[in-house]
Parts: C-alpha cells; sequence; structure tokens
C-alpha cells in the first residue's frame, strides 16, 4: 500500500500529515471508540459520495455518536481536500472518533467533541495481472464482533484474517460461520452459479458494502439475474464465480479458494462483465455534482 499523500484534514484545519497530532486520550486510540468510510476518487471526484456518507451516518447513529457535519459540508471538505493533494485518483479515508476525555473512562461522556480526521492516499492501479488471472482466497471462520454491519474502527480480527491469508499467499480471507457465507476481511464476497449473481443478505454479521450494491444495481440494469440469498459454505465452494467487491479495487475475481481452483479458473464473464460495466459508470458519473440538486 502506497503512502498516503501530503495533506490531511483534522478538526477544522488542512495540515501536513506529518504535522497532524491527537491526544493519546482520543477514545479511538485507547478503544476504537470510531467509525470510518474510504471513499475512492476518480478523476478528482469523489465516487458514490452519498452512499459513502450515508454509510457513515448510519455507523454514526448506532453507536450514538452525531453527524459532526450535514452532507453539503462533507462535500465540499472532500472535495478541497481532493484539489489541495493534486487532484486525480486518490482514496479518503474519513474517521471519526468520540473524542479525548478527561481520562480512561469506559461509560460515554456526552460533552465530548468528536475527533475528525481525513487522509488521501493514491488508490492502487489494479495490476493487470490480477484482471487477467484472478486472485487467491482462503476460508476462515468468523472470529469477529456481533455488529460488522457498523463499520467501526476496532478491526483486530479482520486484520488477523488479512494476515492469515497474506501468510498463506492469498489476498483475501473470507469469513464463514454457521455454514455460511458471511464476507471477505476487507470486502464483500458475491458467488455466481448458471449466469445469476448471489449475494447473502444483510444483517448484523456484514457490513451493507457499496461496491456490492452498485454490482447488484449494474447487474439487474444490464440483465445479470441478481438474488439475495444465503449462500452456503457448499455453495461457495461449487460456485462457477466468486466475486470480492470493495471501494479501493473495484470488482476482483477469486480463481483460487483454498488451493482449489474456482469454476474454471480464470475469471469468469460476470466478473469481467462486472469490471466492464463499473468502468463505463464511472465515466457516466464524471462532472455530475456530487449532491442531487
Ligand atoms: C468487512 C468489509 N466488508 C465489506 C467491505 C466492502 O465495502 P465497500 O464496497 O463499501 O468498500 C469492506 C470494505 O472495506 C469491509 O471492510
Amino acid at each position: 500500500m502506497a503512502a498516503p499523500l501530503p495533506i490531511c484534514w483534522l478538526n477544522g484545519e488542512f495540515l501536513p500529515l506529518a504535522e497532524a497530532r491527537i491526544s493519546p486520550l482520543d477514545r479511538g486510540f485507547l478503544f476504537a471508540d470510531a467509525v470510518y468510510e474510504v471513499v475512492p476518487v476518480y478523476a478528482g471526484r469523489p465516487f458514490l459520495f452519498v452512499e459513502h456518507i450515508a454509510r457513515l451516518e448510519r455507523s454514526l447513529g448506532e453507536v450514538r455518536m452525531a453527524a459532526p457535519m450535514a452532507r453539503a459540508a462533507w462535500a465540499a471538505l472532500l472535495t478541497e481536500l481532493v484539489a489541495r493533494n493534486g487532484g486525480g485518483d486518490m482514496y479518503l479515508y474519513l474517521h471519526v472518533s468520540r473524542g479525548a476525555d478527561e481520562g480512561r473512562n469506559h461509560a460515554l461522556n456526552p460533552a465530548l467533541a468528536p475527533t475528525v480526521f481525513l487522509m488521501a492516499a493514491p488508490l492502487p492501479a489494479t495490476d493487470p495481472a490480477v484482471l487477467e488471472n484472478g486472485v487467491a482466497a482462503v476460508t476462515l471462520a468468523d472470529q469477529r464482533w456481533a455488529r460488522c454491519d457498523i463499520k467501526s474502527t476496532a478491526l483486530l480480527a479482520n486484520v488477523l484474517a488479512k494476515s492469515a491469508a497474506a501468510d498463506a499467499g492469498a489476498t483475501e480471507a473470507i469469513l464463514l460461520a454457521g455454514g455460511r457465507l458471511r464476507e471477505g476481511s476487507s470486502s464483500s464476497v458475491m458467488v455466481v452459479h448458471g449466469g445469476a449473481l448471489s449475494a447473502p443478505p444483510y444483517g448484523p454479521e456484514i457490513l451493507p458494502g457499496t461496491t456490492r450494491e452498485l454490482a447488484l444495481r449494474l447487474c439487474t440494469r444490464a440483465g445479470i439475474p441478481v438474488r439475495i440469498e444465503p449462500v452456503s459454505e457448499a455453495a461457495l465452494r461449487g460456485a462457477d464465480e466468486i466475486l470480492l467487491g470493495f471501494a479501493t479495487r473495484g470488482i476482483l475475481a477469486v480463481t483460487r479458494l483454498d488451493g482449489t481452483p474456482v469454476g474454471s479458473g480464470r475469471p469468469g464473464p460476470v466478473a469481467r462483465r462486472l469490471q466492464e460495466l463499473f468502468a463505463a459508470y464511472r465515466a457516466e458519473l464524471a462532472g455530475t455534482p456530487l449532491l442531487p440538486a
């Protein structure tokens, strides 16, 4: 992962990332009492802005934090941060913690001002070999908490799962529980059977994915059947295609699962079609306002 871009925004001011400082009493640091978003930016324009801010607002509400600013203010701030970092393609990290207290108190102190931090980083271009060959994934038992629908910075179990995948030479860990597919350590997971795309229903155990939502929408628009249904481990292992969706990488095909080829062992037609549809959709949105009038 490339080093972040130089200019960040912390609690009301733009400043060099190297000079940004927060208190060690910040509850984000002490308790992971914070939520976040990752927003891709193409040609200077934040992608799926409303969807990301809506998810951030939902995460904040679920952990009893107020939205620190209105959508129009977020839009202006993101646009300015992108410009100050030179525009083009990048991704933005948005982090809202409950702020710094006078000590280490578990109980909430409603008087705290949140810590709001934004930084930018280069968007890694997808390696053509990854598009050509797909990626490897491993399955693991889901060991995360019971509210994975909240995009919380408490990511230790995700970090360990991703590291276990990396140790096995894989790109992603696909998490299972009770014989069913949940999601990846940092991605949504979808499967293809007989040309139809299936994704597990949302609930407290799965993060609503912006990339997954767009994939389902674009499939529907393109006449590819879409099903929201529980995906058993057997259905995952027997899939013609397994797709990962993440904001920073779009759609990737999993072509090896636990060392076994998925389907033909090559990226399949739905993965390839979705990659084209995503590129076309990015072009379709270029120059349009971030917020509906
Ligand atoms: C656990 C988890 N699930 C799903 C996703 C995919 O969400 P999105 O497509 O909005 O990036 C992410 C992205 O970070 C994630 O961390």
